[in-house]
């Protein structure tokens, strides 16, 4: 049963990398028509800054605020700051934070299709609820590995696929490099963009280290070094397959200063930013 509710984590600095990411990747990607967006560990869609969830450790405090804060001139950054900002109405202070699938609505346009999957009770019931006006919108109750076999099979296209698990099953990160693994092959035309959380330094170095390993020709690796005394989380990674050939001059100089804007300041954290082509 999954117990995870993102709630308890959105806008946080790792939230913060991935959606800024996100944005870039839809933004740059819808271009190409038809175009879908399928998010199959989708969450709730967009969480309330007064929810007892958000409320509990305040993990935004640390991540959107602090950027919302700051003086941005980054077009890139800009770009994802003002969808936060119109999730609000353009209120002076912010009292949502948007997840993906929120995120993707404001970007994406009406012809372009969004497939969300979510197996919490709660968190569908939510996310269903969210989005039900939204007539280009589909939400299900499923497991996200069949739900994403299901679209990917049936929906052609240019696609860009958000794979966000919770990492609560023992297995999942082998589960994960399978899910991808497959679906890149079969689909090289597809951009995948996945998230994972650094906690244990050795589990996550295998990971990457077999990602890294999956055999695509073409793969992005953002490893984000962020060590803080408020949060298990010592980092934050995702990993680009298919990625556009410009994303690192368009989106390197936004990292880094939004890590400079989140890093503590007495404590280690840097970015590695590789882009590999297998011929
Ligand atoms: C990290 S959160 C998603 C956050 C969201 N993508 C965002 O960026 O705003 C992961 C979500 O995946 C859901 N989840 C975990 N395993 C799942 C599965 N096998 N099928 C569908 N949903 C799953 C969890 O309940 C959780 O809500």
């Amino acid at each position: 049963m999954l117990s995870y509710r993102h709630g308890f984590h959105a806008g946080n600095f790792a939230d913060v990398f991935k959606h800024f990411l996100l944005v870039y990747l839809l933004k740059t990607l819808k271009h190409k028509k038809p175009f879908s967006f399928i998010d199959p560990f989708a969450g709730a869609g967009k969480y309330f800054l007064d929810d007892p969830f958000m409320k509990k450790n305040k993990e935004y405090s640390n991540g959107i605020i602090k950027v919302l804060s700051s003086k941005i001139k980054d077009p890139f950054i800009k770009d994802y700051l003002d969808l936060v900002k119109l999730a609000n109405l353009n209120k002076k202070k912010i009292s949502i934070y948007p997840g993906s699938c929120f995120l993707s609505l404001m970007v994406l346009d009406k012809e372009d299709k969004i497939y969300l999957s979510e197996l919490h009770n709660n968190e569908f019931e939510i996310l269903k609820k969210n989005f039900e006006q939204n007539r280009n919108v589909k939400t299900e109750k499923k497991d996200a590995y069949s739900f994403l076999s299901q679209i990917i099979n049936s929906h052609k296209g240019n696609r860009l696929i958000l794979i966000d698990p919770s990492y609560e099953v023992k297995n999942e990160y082998e589960k994960i490099i399978k899910l991808v693994k497959h679906n890149a092959t079969q689909f090289p035309d597809s951009c995948f963009l996945i998230w994972y959380p650094v906690l244990e330094s050795e589990k996550t170095n295998q990971f990457v280290k077999k990602f890294l390993d999956i055999g695509v020709q073409n793969i992005a690796h953002i490893d984000i070094q962020l060590k803080n005394s408020f949060l298990r989380m010592q980092g934050t990674g995702l990993f680009i397959v298919n990625a556009p050939s410009n994303m690192k001059t368009d989106i390197g100089k936004g990292l880094e200063i939004l890590l400079e804007i989140l890093k503590d300041k007495n404590l280690q954290s840097k970015i590695n930013f590789n882009m590999f082509k297998r011929l």
